[in-house]
């Protein structure tokens, strides 16, 4: 049999192949290293003269190189997936379950965002934590009554100097922490989870999140606090936003101040969202006490600086129009997933 009728019945069998394991098996007639018909004849050329042996050996491998390809073509044509008119385009589909950030998350990190931008670090503290921090060293009086007025909650067992450890009521002992290890110029945002015995309503969680920032540095000032703090609410909420400061008491603090932004949903003109009037609350400020200075080890006469602290939840809340605080910690993925990402 000459090549030509070879070639022939390889087409011929190419094109009766009806599936890939077909093809594979043609394949390994032809091409198999041990019984395949083109390579059974590579192997016979070195028994030919010289001069038959390159037109041959080059006519065999020309056909070798046919047969990979039309090999290769008919397998890929029988992979083919089903023709468009075998498919049922109207079956539903499949949907997939894209996941959502929680709200608080998202606020979260937009303030975080904020800070980085203006050269804050990013700071943590641990939940349970000394009295020493959460209270003695942030200048509450011995026998302040902060264990009423904050609702604390102790936990079953002391520090090392017998004093009870406690659920942080606040994220200000991680100002204490960072002071206590690191020297001045500091600026930190500190994030987290608070604690506070209170009973659940629509306003109120014994668990709830703060978000604390502190400057200390050589030159700090009240005008700092105020410039840093209308950057940073114009930047949450929008550039029109209004800020109003009102002398108020904590220990930390000397002045200390409330501080409120116009309402973002009346803009001043009154609603029951800012009870009428046209301020919301929002966070507690002040210059911090030079008490607490000392008692990380500052110089109080070298060294100012700033703090505030505020209520993430509550921020949440009026960011997103959220009516109750407990759909922050429900996870029901009906509320979640209204904060997806739409891609
Ligand atoms: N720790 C206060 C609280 O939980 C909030 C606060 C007020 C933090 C004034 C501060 C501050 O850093 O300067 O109510």
């Amino acid at each position: 049999m000459n090549i030509a009728e070879l070639r022939d019945q390889f087409e011929q069998r190419l094109a009766a192949t009806t599936d890939q394991k077909q093809v594979e098996e043609l394949r390994n007639d032809y091409l198999g290293r041990k019984r395949g018909l083109i390579t059974g004849l590579l192997k016979e050329l070195p028994k030919l003269s010289a001069d038959q042996r390159a037109s041959a050996g080059k006519e065999i491998n020309l056909w070798k190189l046919h047969v990979e390809e039309a090999l290769n073509v008919r397998a890929e044509e029988l992979a083919k997936p089903v023709e468009a008119e075998d498919f049922d385009w109207t079956l539903p589909g499949f949907e997939r379950q894209i996941g959502a950030i929680h709200p608080l998350t998202l606020v979260r990190q937009k303030i975080e965002n904020i800070f980085r931008e203006m050269g804050y670090a990013i700071a943590e503290g641990p939940e349970i934590d000394t009295d020493f921090n959460n209270f003695a060293a942030l200048n509450f009086p011995p026998d302040h009554p902060a264990g009423d007025t904050q609702d604390t909650l102790f936990v079953d067992r002391l520090d090392e100097k017998g004093l009870p450890l406690l659920l942080r009521t606040h994220t200000s002992p991680v100002q204490i922490r960072t002071m206590m290890k690191h020297k001045p110029p500091i600026r930190i945002l500190c994030p987290g989870r608070v604690y506070r015995k209170d009973e659940i309503d629509a306003t109120h969680s014994p668990v709830f999140h703060q978000i604390e920032a502190l400057a200390v540095g050589d030159d700090i000032t009240f005008s700092d606090l105020k410039g840093t703090l209308l950057h940073f609410l114009q930047r949450l909420f929008s550039e029109d936003v209004e800020l109003s400061f009102r002398p108020t008491f904590f220990p930390f603090v000397e002045p200390g101040a409330d501080v409120s932004v116009s309402c973002v949903f009346c803009k001043k003109k009154g609603c029951s969202i800012c009870k009428y009037s046209g301020f919301i609350e929002i966070l507690g400020s002040g210059m911090v006490h030079p008490n607490v200075l000392e008692n990380v080890g500052y110089d109080s006469e070298k060294y100012t600086g700033f703090a505030f602290g505020m209520g993430l939840d509550r921020l949440a809340i009026l960011s997103y129009g959220i009516p109750d605080i407990r759909l922050l910690f429900q996870n029901d993925i009906r509320f979640l997933s209204q904060f997806r990402v739409v891609p």
